[in-house]
């Protein structure tokens, strides 16, 4: 079973080269020759929650990264070097942090529970939670908690993203990119936005983290 799963990959693969080839003979040609995607998308890594395909977009139109629990950490060589490309060289119009309502390693963090190397990693969201310990303590309801958890912790993220010396320098400079926060219903398969102020939290992040 397992192996016939793996060898429909490339069955798959090979009819889907063909479909696109039929509807645009110039495909491959076209994206062989470069990107200028519009977009960085910033996700979970959660396979139910893929980038290209919740967005309508096709390949070459979203630059994407993807961790556990679509986190930008300071010290993260790789989603910082995936910024800097995506607002440096590939002048990305638009940034979004996606988060997603079932997140597991949302969910993870409320538990106390010792996961090992994830634990380091999964403090980011435990640090959300600290910065918004009031508002969370306050519901009743679990899972009213955690739905709010996975949205406070996009828009900490997108703080993060914006806290970045590129990002800033490229809104004086261009006027772009914008930061956009969303979440993502996983059970009704739609996206919302959570309409952060971004230039708001812009001129505030630069107050104290003024890098340009
Ligand atoms: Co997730």
């Amino acid at each position: 079973m397992t192996n016939e799963l793996y060898q429909s990959i490339f069955e798959n693969n090979r009819r889907w080269v063909e479909e696109k080839r039929a509807s645009d003979p110039e495909f491959f040609a076209r994206l062989a020759r470069g990107q200028k995607p519009e977009f960085l998308y910033i996700g979970c890594a959660d396979s139910r929650v893929p980038a290209n395909e919740i967005m309508g977009l096709e390949p070459g139109q979203v630059f994407v990264h993807r961790n556990i629990a679509n986190l930008v950490v300071n010290i993260d060589v790789n989603a910082n070097s995936v910024i800097q490309y995506a607002v440096e060289q590939l002048k990305v119009r638009h940034i979004v942090v996606c988060g997603h309502y079932g997140c597991g390693g949302v969910k993870a963090a409320l538990q106390s529970e010792d996961m090992g190397l994830l634990n380091g990693w999964l403090r980011e969201v435990r640090d959300v939670y600290r910065l918004h310990e009031k508002e969370l303590d306050a519901f009743t309801d679990e899972q009213a908690r955690y739905d709010r958890l996975v949205e406070l912790n996009v828009h900490e993220q997108c703080v993060n993203v914006i806290k970045t010396a590129f990002v800033q320098r490229s809104y004086r400079r261009h006027g772009f990119p914008i930061v956009h926060g969303w979440v993502y219903h996983l059970d009704e398969g739609l996206l919302r936005d959570l309409e952060i102020p971004f230039v708001d939290i812009l001129d505030r992040i630069r107050r104290i983290y003024h890098l340009d």
